[in-house]
């Protein structure tokens, strides 16, 4: 059996805040083998990690993520939405969540860029990638195809993928066409469609199913062949495939 991908969904988010360096730190400390977070790009051009277009739900900001500065994205709280424990938590940049993963040879980074992104900035973003010479554990995805497109473009050699919702008609077309190495759907399209999943394996792309929060899920994800599982309860995914998947 071929190793699980345990995924850590905006860092291990059921812990701490989400896309903050708490919630990677902690993704790092209960076993992640991968590590997600959303990038999107400040007004000045500084690529930060955050999810929501705009500022309301998890920070103390107001309005468009692109319509801030670096300096004030940085200084709001996106901690305190969470729980009063993280209260001044910050918006992180994308170098800072780079700086944070990077000592952790074995884990890998599954960076979303999401959309509007520009191939300027998908570029910016890939480039701090490979200053600190990440692009090798680098997946980046996207639910754009353009983005996917942008990235090979920026970089023609570092692993895409392609978040789904729903599968394509034919997902393996759209999947072969953009040369992604990963294409990711939701749970309930994995569970759904085994098929699609063993098709796409069959041209080599690799399936992880997002974001499977409930472990009664987790073994019928594995029956349909996923390589991953994308979850806000790392800690519990470990464990439970620590049990699954002993040695
Ligand atoms: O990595 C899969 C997942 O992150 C996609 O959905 O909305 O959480 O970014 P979302
Ligand atoms: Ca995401």
């Amino acid at each position: 059996m071929a190793v699980l991908h345990r995924v850590a969904h905006r860092g291990y988010s059921a812990v701490a805040p989400e896309n903050t360096l708490p919630a990677l730190a902690a993704g790092v400390l209960a076993g992640a083998t991968f590590i997600e977070f959303d990038v999107r790009t400040s007004a000045d051009g500084v690529p930060v990690v955050i999810h929501d277009r705009t500022l309301e739900r998890t920070t103390n900001g107001t309005g468009h993520v692109w319509e801030r500065t670096a300096a004030e994205l940085t200084a709001l709280d996106a901690g305190s939405w969470f729980s009063p424990a993280y209260a001044g938590t910050p918006v992180p940049t994308l170098v800072q969540a780079l700086d944070l993963l990077r000592p952790y040879a074995e884990i890998e980074l599954l960076v979303e860029i999401k959309p509007p992104a520009s191939l300027e900035q998908v570029r910016a973003i890939l480039g701090l990638v490979a200053e600190r010479d990440l692009l090798a554990r680098t997946v980046v995805q996207s639910f754009d195809p353009e983005v996917v497109q942008r990235a090979g473009e920026a970089v023609p050699d570092v692993r895409r993928g392609l978040l789904r919702e729903p599968f394509d008609a034919d997902q393996v077309a759209v999947a072969k066409e953009l040369g992604v190495a990963f294409c990711n759907p939701s749970v309930a399209d994995v569970l759904a469609e085994p098929g699609t999943v063993a098709a796409l394996a069959d041209v080599g792309v690799a399936v992880m199913a997002w974001t499977a929060n409930d472990p009664a899920q987790w073994p019928g994800l594995v029956a349909a062949g996923v390589s991953g599982v994308i979850t806000d309860r790392l800690g519990e995914l470990t464990g439970w495939a620590t049990r699954a998947f002993p040695g």
